[in-house]
């Protein structure tokens, strides 16, 4: 539709050049992707060129490279280019649990739907994905109360390093992931199977 009061060949000029611009926008946005998807596929850094350590050193041709350690395992296309969650879940890796034998593992596997999102889907938070690496006190009662919807999170913290964003983007998988968390749509099956509560047992791996 010609907007009112719109000269026709005017708007079609800037029909066209709306439409070169999208063409435009669009191919940066492949391009962002490829350059994006080449990334993934890039090799690790090696130890002497990091920019970590000195190349120099007596670290460089003992410690072991960074590919060799993580080719092996489940490939991610963010963060460090490992799905840990997947690694661990494969038995690919199978870290060490405790130091101390008295030392009580907790694991949890309840999910928590977290609603105040906007017009994002909501987030879905896994206990089990967490507990498998971390402990109860890592979260309660400093980071969030063990009452689902009581611990003001939002998204402005999580972008400050706060809640979720002390460990997503630091030593978990960045904040650029949003579907990650933003996983259940509303009215969705998932959406569904929380039923009326906002937690439940087990869930999607
Ligand atoms: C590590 C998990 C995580 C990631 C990644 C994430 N979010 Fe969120 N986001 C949340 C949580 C948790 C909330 C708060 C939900 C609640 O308290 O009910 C939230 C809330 C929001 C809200 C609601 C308004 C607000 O300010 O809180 C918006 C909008 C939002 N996120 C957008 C995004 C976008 C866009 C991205 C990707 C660039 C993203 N989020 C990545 C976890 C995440
Ligand atoms: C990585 C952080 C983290 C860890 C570790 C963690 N929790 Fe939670 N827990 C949360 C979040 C986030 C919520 C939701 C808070 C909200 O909705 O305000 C929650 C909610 C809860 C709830 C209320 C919902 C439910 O599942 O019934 C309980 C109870 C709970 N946690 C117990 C535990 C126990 C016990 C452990 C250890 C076995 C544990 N949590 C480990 C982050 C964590
Ligand atoms: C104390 C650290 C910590 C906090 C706080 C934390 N996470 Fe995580 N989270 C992790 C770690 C570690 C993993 C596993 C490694 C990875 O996936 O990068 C993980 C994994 C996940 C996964 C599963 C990813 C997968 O591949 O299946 C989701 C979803 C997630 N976190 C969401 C959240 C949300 C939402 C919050 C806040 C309500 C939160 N996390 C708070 C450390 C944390």
């Amino acid at each position: 539709m010609t907007p009112a009061g719109r000269p026709g060949p005017s708007t079609s000029f800037a029909a066209g050049a709306r439409r070169a611009a999208w063409r435009c926008l669009l191919a940066l946005a492949l391009l962002a992707v490829g350059v994006l998807a080449f990334g993934a596929a890039q090799e690790w850094k090696k130890i002497a060129s990091d920019g970590l350590h000195d190349p120099a050193g007596p670290a460089v041709g003992v410690l072991q490279e960074p590919a060799e350690a993580l080719a092996a395992l489940a490939p991610d296309t963010a963060g460090n280019q490992v799905r840990w969650v997947s690694a661990l879940d494969q038995g690919q890796i199978q870290p060490r649990t405790n130091i101390l034998p008295e030392t009580k593992v907790n694991l949890r596997t309840t999910e928590v739907l977290l609603k105040n999102t906007g017009e994002m889907a909501m987030v879905r938070f896994p206990h089990r994905q967490h507990t498998a690496w971390l402990d109860c006190s890592n979260c309660h009662d400093s980071l969030f109360q063990q009452k689902p919807g009581t611990s003001g999170i939002n998204m402005f913290l999580i972008l400050s390093g706060e809640k979720c964003g002390l460990c997503h983007g630091a030593v978990a998988f960045p904040l650029t992931e949003c579907k990650r968390c933003h996983s259940v749509e509303r009215g969705s099956p998932e959406h569904l199977a929380f039923g009326k509560s906002l937690v439940r047992e087990g869930g999607t791996p």
